[in-house]
């Protein structure tokens, strides 16, 4: 009621002429209906309302037209433009980074304006270089390596003449569960006459990370839920300097190449394409040397789990096995640790935070087991391993990498001193006193007890006698491990290396 009285002064004061037949009550009493109030003609004729009128008029015009334009452009957009979108997940995604940082030619008129990385980003890796040159000690020089890439935000490249990419890299708001980590995306937009470009761009890209990677061996270990590379990609380590005893390594060398030729043999039968190594012995005899020098030799990358660690589940196992990186050799490290884990899971579910015994087998060869798979599994406990799990299908080939023998003794001294030891004379000196330690364990002299060195042992004397055959003939001593134990009781016949 107080708002109809209010109408009512206010429109009285407006004076309206009486050949607008606006009716009016004189009774304020009486209700005021809007159609009579707002007679068209009164508020047209009216500066202020016309002028109101006008204006909003040519703001709903303006905002139409914009809309217009936004979706003309978007129209446009859709039908002259194609965008590619790259995951971080995708493998490509680190390739096309690469790619895109490449130094390229921008001296047209139209390049040198459009064209620019804007916000690099740079990964800066250092390695000392004393380090790397033999010589050790902390707090030396070190060689910083960085690597340009374009940062977050919006990006145009001119890919060859009259051929531009927008690019766009986005961080989102949402993360990776598996990983914590946000996700990234990285969009290239082309014009719709340029879309055979992507093909180019891709397997350009591949090539410049293959080029990259060339003689290197990419280890991935698993990060969270995932698989990620373990530091940058090693240079490939020569198949001939692992030192295995007569033969070995040709032998398994053979066989996985064998493996490698007859996939079609195994898609024929229909059986999985998978073959499995077990390689067992005691610690440092080149085991694991073994393995990244074979994926070194064929162009393949390791992925390595360590069943010892603790947060490798039976789960994240069998996650990982199922999406094992693209040509990799899988490497079980310490498969005796599964053992160790006889549970099986609790009625809830919960398997432990290491893998079982089962949780491996399934891993292996079960119904969520990957096809398509080379595995290498290492142990120091043949003894404590289940024939489960050396069965065929599993495990197709067991070999054991020993104790050093006198062939690969030979066989590294000559990797060593072959330069300076021109008529083997020094090799045969080393050779006898290893026999005279003992360390070959075949000494037939009972006041020598038997006893073995490692290659690794070896290595280490060789390394740290450089170009010093006498050196290392005079320290041979220190070969005898360290934890002997003899094989008689008497106190006196053990011998203790210098600390
Ligand atoms: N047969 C070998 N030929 C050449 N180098 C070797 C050999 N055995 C060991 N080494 C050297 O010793 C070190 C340890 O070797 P590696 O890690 O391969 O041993 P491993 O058998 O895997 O030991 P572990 O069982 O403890 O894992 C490496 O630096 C490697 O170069
Ligand atoms: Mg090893």
């Amino acid at each position: 009621m107080r708002l109809a009285e209010t109408c009512f002064a206010s429109l009285e004061t407006f004076k309206p002429p009486s050949h607008v037949g606006l009716t009016m009550s004189a009774d304020p009493q009486t209700p005021l209906t809007a159609q009579s109030i707002l007679g068209l003609d009164v508020l047209f004729s009216n500066p202020v309302f016309a002028g109101g009128i006008g204006l909003a008029g040519l703001g709903a015009a303006a905002a139409f037209a914009r809309r217009g334009v936004i979706s003309g452009a978007a129209l446009l957009k859709r039908q002259m433009l194609v965008n590619i979108e790259v995951s971080k997940r995708d493998p490509a995604y680190n390739w096309v980074l690469a790619w895109l940082a490449q130094p390229r030619d921008n001296s047209g008129f139209l390049a040198r304006r459009i064209t620019r990385l804007r916000n690099l980003s740079v990964t800066t890796s250092t390695k000392s270089i004393e380090k790397a040159a033999g010589g050790g000690g902390e707090g030396g020089r070190t060689h910083a390596d960085f690597r340009v890439q374009p940062g977050f935000g919006r990006h145009i490249i001119r890919h060859r003449p009259g051929v531009y990419i927008a690019v766009n890299r986005e961080k989102a708001s949402t993360t990776s569960t598996a990983t914590g980590e946000p996700h990234e995306t990285l969009t290239l937009t082309l014009l719709w006459q340029h879309r055979n470009v992507i093909a180019e761009v891709f397997t350009e890209a591949h090539a410049l990370a293959q080029r990259f990677h060339e003689g290197k061996t990419i280890v991935y270990a698993a990060r969270r839920m995932e698989w990620a590379p373990l530091g940058k990609p090693r240079l490939k380590r020569p198949l001939g300097s692992v030192i295995l005893d007569e033969g070995v390594k040709e032998r398994i060398v053979d066989d996985v190449k064998e493996f490698l030729a007859a996939q079609q043999w195994y898609t024929d039968r229909g059986v999985p394409y998978r073959r499995g190594y077990l390689l067992y012995g005691p610690p440092g005899t080149g085991k694991t040397s073994f393995i990244q020098a074979l994926a070194g030799e064929l162009d393949y990358s390791v992925a390595m789990i360590n069943l010892s660690e603790i947060g490798i589940t039976d789960d994240l196992l069998a996650q990982l096995l199922t999406q094992l990186p693209e040509k990799s050799i899988l490497l079980l490290e310490d498969v005796d640790a599964a053992l160790v884990n006889r549970r099986q899971r609790d009625a809830d579910g919960y398997s432990g935070g290491t893998v079982t015994f089962s949780g491996l087998l399934n891993a292996l060869d079960g119904l969520a087991a990957g096809e398509d798979r080379i595995a290498f599994l290492t142990t120091n406990h043949i003894d404590r391993l289940d024939p489960a799990l050396i069965r065929p299908g599993r495990v197709d080939m067991m070999v054991r990498i020993g104790e050093a023998t006198p062939y690969q003794a030979a066989q590294m001294w000559d990797r060593y001193y072959g330069d300076i030891d021109l008529d083997g004379a020094g090799r045969e000196k080393f050779l006898k006193r290893l026999q005279e330690l003992g360390l070959f364990g075949d000494s037939q002299d009972p006041d020598v007890p038997k006893r073995h060195t490692s290659t690794a042992a070896i290595q280490g004397l060789f390394q740290f006698n450089k170009g010093d055959m006498e050196g290392a003939i005079k320290m041979a001593e220190g070969l005898i491990p360290r934890t002997f134990e003899p094989e008689s009781s008497s106190p006196e016949s053990m011998i203790k290396s210098p600390a």
